[in-house]
């Protein structure tokens, strides 16, 4: 375990029923002129904008609405959006959306300068320097995104999703209101559930855990191991979805103390060459990569057994049974969840294998992170097991 940590976080959440209305208190604290409202055409068509929407204007404030982001964009998407964003002259920015809009607008938080654009903080991401104050409410849970100081965008010409990581860009504000995720469809609740539940899983046996990010990775992990086939399966598991939405968080909480692993290292190649999904991606990497690393971290998925099976399941006694019931629990929640367990219906060839394990293995921000070591053999072994 880490010897020196640290986790910083957003200024102040606020959570629980009807907590968008805060928006109106706090743009009437930060006494800004004019609001850019990120968010996409998902949000927009699914009704949910007019409540951030309608917070914002009991504030009197004026708004611009940004909302061309496509899903996982590339980072000349971002900087067109940017672009318009920089023309609007707003001087706050509030964010609705999943992973893909908070991501775009926590860049635009920092881009509102001449001196450097999203392709050069590719090159050197200690460049970015908060410019408007930013408020962050997430409609998948999900990414973490709106706690974590990373954005991430696809970067065709190397066919990788590439992690942008700087404490400026964490949030000022975030809300966390459960009716955001309440309609969110199936198979996108099941895949950012996933998803939030390899943040957690992953920090937990990476080599940057530490006190804090155990905290919130432990916490998180129970909270979706318990809840994630109600929350996804029904629509009025409000519950379910409450704690789902609670436990990404978590999971974005311990990103930032500590790190993702192998699993969020090989599915990168996945989001930026195939255009797969990232919370399907990471899905379909989830157990195997978990088998992999088994026989160096029992010990820690053992703790997670005993922290997340609760009494009446509980049934192993060895730390290699429980950790075999974690990763078997992982297994079946994707099936479950009708995630897909292979890349067979993504059209990924044979051929492209080596093109695969040399993209995984430039990830190596994260790989390092992983306990067991994972060399181009290993991470080859891990895609075919996947084709
Ligand atoms: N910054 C981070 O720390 C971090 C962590 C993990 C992933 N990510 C990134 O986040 C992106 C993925 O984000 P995501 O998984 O949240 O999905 P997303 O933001 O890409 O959204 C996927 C689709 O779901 C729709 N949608 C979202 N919420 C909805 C709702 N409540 N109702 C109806 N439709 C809704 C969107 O319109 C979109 O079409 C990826 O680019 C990924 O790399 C970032
Ligand atoms: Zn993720």
């Amino acid at each position: 375990m880490l010897t020196e940590y640290n986790l910083k976080m957003p200024h102040a959440v606020y959570g629980g029923n009807n907590a968008i209305d805060k928006i109106t208190q706090i743009l009437k604290i930060e006494n800004v002129h004019r609001v850019a409202m990120f968010t996409d055409k998902g949000i927009q068509t699914s009704g949910l904008f007019t409540l951030p929407e309608s917070a914002v204007k009991a504030a009197g404030v004026d708004y611009y609405v940004l909302d061309e982001i496509p899903a996982e964009p590339t980072y000349t998407a971002v900087q067109n959006l940017v672009d318009e964003f920089k023309a609007s002259g707003a001087d706050m920015i509030v964010a609705c959306g999943g992973g893909s809009v908070m991501d775009a607008a926590k860049l635009a938080s920092v881009l509102v300068t001449n001196e450097y654009g999203v392709k050069e903080l590719l090159d050197d991401p200690s460049r970015a320097r908060k410019c408007v104050p930013i408020l962050l409410i997430p409609t998948t849970a999900g990414t973490g995104a709106e706690v974590t100081p990373n954005a991430i965008v696809a970067v065709p010409e190397k066919e990788l999703k590439v992690g942008i990581v700087n404490e400026n860009m964490i949030a000022d504000y975030v809300i966390l209101d459960a009716r955001m995720i309440k309609n969110l469809p199936r198979p996108i609740a099941a895949a950012t559930g996933v998803d939030a539940l390899a943040h957690c899983i992953e920090c937990f046996t990476s080599n940057k855990a530490n006190p804090f990010s155990d905290l919130y990775a432990l916490e998180g992990l129970d909270l979706i191991l318990n809840n994630i086939e109600k929350a996804c399966d029904d629509p009025e598991a409000m519950d379910a979805k409450n704690k789902m939405q609670i436990a990404a968080y978590y999971g974005g909480l311990a990103i930032t103390a500590s790190g993702t692993t192998a699993v969020h290292a090989l599915s990168y190649p996945l989001g930026g060459k195939y255009h797969i999904a990232h919370g399907v991606s990471n899905a379909i990497l989830l157990a195997p990569v978990m088998r992999f690393n088994a026989p160096v971290c029992e010990e820690r998925l053992a703790q997670a057994y005993d922290r997340c099976c609760h009494e009446e399941l509980k049934t192993c006694h060895t730390p290699q049974e429980k950790a075999n019931w974690v990763i078997t629990r992982l297994e079946n929640i994707v099936r479950h969840l009708d995630i897909p367990t292979s890349l067979k219906e993504f059209g990924v060839p044979r051929e492209d294998l080596d093109g695969l394990v040399e993209a995984g293995m430039q990830v190596q921000r994260l790989l390092v992170n992983n306990m067991r070591t994972v060399t181009a053999e290993d991470a080859r072994n891990l895609y075919l097991q996947i084709m």
